[in-house]
């Protein structure tokens, strides 16, 4: 018998260590048990803070996102939770260690701090606004854009505090409009960026909490604050269609709760005796332009009790209080810093720095130069012909001054990130100057990986995580570079299955549902193109397939990775509300109306009309609408609502009857001869049975007689090697992802590429980049390739909700010494094979080892022998 022990935690992965919710989830792991160990019960105690304990017993096998079991928890609670464990063979897992679990503010009710301002802001002014609302140039806009943010520096807020007693703990929460930082004594507080994060604000907007105990020793302290313009203030938009959708100054709400050692308690809030000044280094902040920072402006007025300079009484400006959440998501940091791989030559003498990894981020330089002395930082993903290439960057200045105040400086911009491999410094010698970069995103839990033993194919790999990490910065966006960074659903939809092997997403995605179900009914159910939304009526409310759908993909994803029912109850709503619009607009199941963006960047279609694919976009439309009808009913199920799930399957089947009726041949060819037309039909199991031979048999002949390359656009690339696998031509499906003919997944590897590229040609071969004017060389959705690879070259595949029962089929590219591992919310899953003799680089009996963590079963498949189930542990075969 072994010595099992189990692990807790306390709501989700990477979410911030204050929690969010009242009754957080409770998952745990069982760690050294006997092989096949399978929970039958446990006990889970909780610890309150006078010492008493209450214990629950649990039947069953549920031990991952399991519903809170005690009374709900009060604001300011604080308790310790532990779990201990029985298998079906009486086998005893003992308790864990105590999981701490603490709360601050749950919401509006415990809000009671005001939003304040300075009354030298006055930044509702823009005449940006007035300009697109004529209809302006790119030269009227590019002044504007200048012109209104040139008064958008950065707002300082300032109290001073006395602390007479000992703390026993202290709380600091704090949201804004704009992006806030706070610090006691001039340090910040927490190494959180961009606080609050990006949501739809006039529905959610997040306050964050942390623990400052540490920080509020007794004496004269300073709580100090930063509010930068933001998501908030920014122009959002694209195409010279910039708007701000908020407007007001730039505010800080936050709120201290200090209990103190002899049991009194005290809050301080933000009101008119916090002093607010808009002077200060941080000249001009803004996310697409980037910052201005003037050393010279430097000063001690939130680090001591030293006058301030501008500074006069913070005014209060009104804001809607029961907007207020609790963060659920993990906070963006900088995870990794970068030095510089190679120096080149730039134009009118100033120096190029490679990083070697386009990346997301920015620049920290240290520096020694005179006062006055003006650095300029320019960013760019791409070179061409030498030089920056800025041009995919639009009206996005992406660059950042420095002005020296003489002396050893050390820098870096802290309210905007930009897209970058490289970046051009002038206004200094190099000699004179260090610079690395460092990187930064929301701070995910990494779960996944993949080694395939083919060079080209791990570098692709690599560039599908960096696209995540880089894209995924407070919200999921389509690229992190240009003008635009927003929301796009389409983009998350067809990413999110990859993006929930690499990452733990399911705290980030499912508080981006939240913002999509509130831009959803402010668009009367249809889902929105991007969320949040920006006052821009480009296309909205048209109801999209594909984009919109991704109301019923991402809930299901994230149950079906992260065994998250909770996020399908809440979600639900959204759900059923797509669908039932998408049913108005095909009463009798042939979605046929609108624009639609449908197969987005097919690579057929020309530069500058992405969406003119070779797939009829109404097939497009009426497949998702069979598919999200489909996901609906199926969650209905799980949720036990047995009438909706009626009216949901009927929904779907009319639609596969329409898919049938006007797309489908009787020789099983589609109105579409496309990849993507085949990919739809048989992955989203829309034929008649007798079909999906002759419909894969197309396929891959279309794809090999294509020379296996590429002919899908955002909505076949997921999913196009899942629709040649299942119908017996998985070496089709490999011979398409290893060329690299253009167009191919390996071609961007072919030239260099870091990161997924936007289009399959975002640069060409002749070294130039692609002429539409939309080009990114960081956008993650052609890269959703990678969920087949984690699947059928790795054989991890989720068979139950959170990978409680796994599928391990390792089969595509087994001729290596290669591997998958999958850190899932029941422990460790790895898969490790061999082929070759590590010798002589001949190929041997293949040798597979699987490791299963416990509570977990897989049904194991491998090539020349029968599909056995096992339970946890680890088995070579
Ligand atoms: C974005 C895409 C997005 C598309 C839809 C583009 O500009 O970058 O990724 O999904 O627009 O129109």
């Amino acid at each position: 018998m072994s010595h099992a022990v189990t692990r807790t935690r306390v709501g989700r992965r990477g979410a911030p260590a204050i929690q969010s919710s009242s009754r957080p989830a409770l998952t745990w792991v069982v760690e050294g048990a006997d092989a096949g160990w399978l929970q039958a019960g446990a006990s889970i105690e909780l610890r309150r803070a006078d010492g008493s304990r209450e214990r629950v017993e649990h039947a069953g096998r549920d031990s991952a996102n399991v519903a809170w079991p005690f009374a709900p928890l009060a604001a300011y609670d604080a308790v310790d939770v532990r779990v201990s464990a029985v298998s079906e063979a009486g086998e005893y897992a003992a308790f864990s260690e105590w999981t701490p679990v603490a709360t601050g503010p749950l919401g509006a009710d415990e809000w009671t701090a005001p939003f304040i301002a300075s009354r030298d802001d006055r930044s509702e002014a823009c005449a940006l606004d007035a300009t697109v609302a004529r209809g302006a140039t790119a030269a009227d806009v590019r002044a504007d854009l200048a012109a209104d943010d040139a008064d958008r520096g950065v707002t300082r807020l300032r109290r001073i505090v006395d602390i007479e007693r000992p703390v026993a703990r202290a709380l600091l929460s704090y949201t804004g409009h704009g992006i806030v930082e706070l610090t006691i004594d001039g340090r910040e507080v927490s190494d959180d960026l961009f606080a609050p994060g990006w949501t739809a604000y006039a529905d959610r907007l997040l306050f964050r909490t942390v623990d400052v105990t540490a920080e509020l020793a007794e004496g004269t302290r300073i709580l100090g604050a930063r509010v930068a313009p933001g998501w908030y203030a920014e122009h959002f938009g694209f195409d010279g269609d910039f708007r701000r959708t908020w407007h007001g100054q730039r505010a800080l709400s936050a709120q201290l709760r200090v209990e103190f050692a002899d049991g009194t308690v005290d809050t301080i809030v933000t009101d008119e005796t916090w002093e607010a000044s808009i002077a200060g280094p941080v000249t001009f902040s803004s996310i697409y332009q980037g910052e201005r920072y003037d050393a010279r402006r430097e000063d001690e007025a939130l680090a001591a009790a030293v006058p301030f300079p501008g500074a006069a009484p913070a005014v209060r400006v009104a804001a809607d209080p029961t907007r207020l959440r609790p963060a659920e998501l993990p906070p963006v940091r900088v995870t990794e810093t970068r030095d510089v791989v190679q120096r080149l030559a730039g134009a009118d003498g100033g120096v190029i720095l490679d990083f070697g990894q386009n990346l997301v981020g920015r620049l920290r330089i240290r520096l020694a130069a005179e006062a006055g002395t003006v650095v300029t930082l320019r960013h760019a993903e791409v070179l061409e012909q030498g030089e920056l290439g800025r041009r995919p960057l639009r009206f996005a200045a992406a660059s950042d001054t420095y002005v020296a105040s003489g002396g050893p400086a050390e820098w870096a911009p802290r309210f905007t990130f930009h897209g970058f491999r490289y970046a051009q410094v002038d206004g200094i010698s190099v000699d004179q100057i260090e610079v690395v970069a460092e990187v930064l995103h929301t701070d995910l839990v990494r779960t996944g990986t993949l080694r395939t033993g083919v060079a080209d194919l791990d570098r692709l790999h690599e560039n599908v995580v960096w696209g995540t990490r880089g894209n995924f910065v407070t919200l999921p966006t389509d690229c992190p570079q240009r003008d635009e960074r927003l929301g796009w659903t389409g983009d998350i939809q067809v990413f999110a299955p990859t993006a929930s092997f690499l990452f733990d997403v399911d705290g980030f995605l499912s508080s981006w549902l939240e913002d999509f179900a509130a831009d959803q009914a402010r668009l009367g159910g249809v889902g929105p193109l991007y969320s949040p939304l920006i006052d821009q009526d480009l296309f909205a409310p048209t109801p999209m397939a594909a984009w919109s759908d991704a109301a019923t993909v991402v809930p299901t994803v994230l149950y079906e990775r992260f065994g998250d029912r909770d996020v399908l109850e809440r979600q639900f709503a959204s759900m059923s509300a797509w669908v039932e619009r998408v049913a108005q607009e095909a009463p009798n199941g042939h979605w046929h109306t609108g624009m639609q963006l449908a197969d987005w960047l097919d690579p057929s279609a020309p530069a500058d009309r992405p969406f003119e694919a070779q797939t009829d976009p109404y097939l497009v439309a009426t497949a998702y609408y069979a598919r999200s009808a489909a996901l609906t009913a199926r969650a209905a199920r799980i949720l036990d609502r047995a009438e909706d799930a009626a009216r949901f399957e009927a929904l779907a089947e009319t639609a596969r009857q329409a898919f049938q009726r006007e797309y489908v041949f009787a020789d099983g060819r589609l109105a579409s001869d496309s990849q993507t037309a085949y990919a739809l039909a048989i992955v989203f199991e829309l034929l008649p049975h007798e079909l999906y031979a002759p419909a894969g048999q197309r396929l891959a002949t279309i794809v090999a007689d294509g020379g296996h390359r590429i002919g899908t656009g955002f909505v076949g690339t997921p999913i196009v090697s899942d629709a040649l696998t299942v119908t017996g031509h998985r070496d089709v499906a490999q011979g398409m992802l290893r060329t690299a003919e253009l167009p191919s997944w390996l071609y961007p590897v072919s030239r260099g590429a870091t990161t997924v590229w936007e289009r399959w040609d975002s640069m060409l071969p002749d070294g130039t980049i692609n002429p539409g004017e939309m080009t990114s060389f960081n956008h993650y959705a052609l890269g959703a390739v990678a969920d087949w690879m984690h699947r059928d070259m790795g054989g991890i595949a989720p068979l139950e909700p959170g990978y409680r029962r796994v599928l391990v089929r390792p089969r595509a590219g087994l001729t290596a010494a290669a591997g998958a591992s999958y850190s899932s919310v029941y422990g460790e899953i790895r898969v490790a094979w061999s082929a070759l003799e590590p010798e002589r680089g001949e190929l041997s009996p293949l040798a597979v080892t699987v490791t299963l963590p416990a509570n977990t079963t897989a049904m194991i498949d491998l090539p020349g022998r029968e599909a056995l189930e096992v339970g946890s542990g680890t088995h070579t075969f």
